[in-house]
């Protein structure tokens, strides 16, 4: 049995019908094609999924679309203005935060979250805080570089 929520999806309404035990994730992918919000692991481990609901940064393959009737969701595809790249983006793309990219987007949502909730002010700190965001890469220390321009 469809199960109806409503979200807010970088500012834009979507009334949708749901199997209930469908995750944000796929919601995003799937249904709204929003493909920016990677799949990685599926289960909490690697941070590829990461989006923010109410302004919190939440792993969007552990949360069931069904919890989040009314609540405001980010994604990736709405932090840039237009044209114009969030500063995080752009402080990525200067420091070269990424090698394949397909950790990116998490590591970018989580990064905004970093400084937006105020664990930016050490490298400790930064790393600490982006620990649940995996990179196979090993972009890690451009990716505190990146965050650190952002912050100051
Ligand atoms: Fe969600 Fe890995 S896909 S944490």
């Amino acid at each position: 049995e469809q199960v109806k929520v409503s979200l807010n999806i970088n500012g834009k309404k979507h009334k949708l019908s749901i199997e209930p035990r469908t995750t944000l994730l796929d919601l995003l992918r799937e249904q709204l094609h929003l493909t920016g919000t990677k799949k990685g692991c599926d289960y909490g481990q690697c941070g590829a999924c990461t989006v923010h609901v109410d302004g919190q940064r939440v792993n969007s393959c552990l949360a069931l679309a069904v919890m989040q009737d009314g609540k405001e969701i980010t994604t990736i595809e709405g932090l840039a203005k237009g044209d114009d790249l969030h500063p995080m983006q752009e402080a990525f793309i200067k420091h070269d935060g990424f090698q394949c990219g397909y950790c990116t987007p998490g590591q970018i949502m989580s990064a905004v979250a970093c400084i937006r909730e105020g664990h930016a002010d050490s490298d400790e700190e930064i790393r600490e805080f982006m620990s649940g965001n995996i990179c196979r890469c090993g972009a890690y220390p451009n990716i505190v570089n990146a965050i650190k321009e952002v912050k100051n």
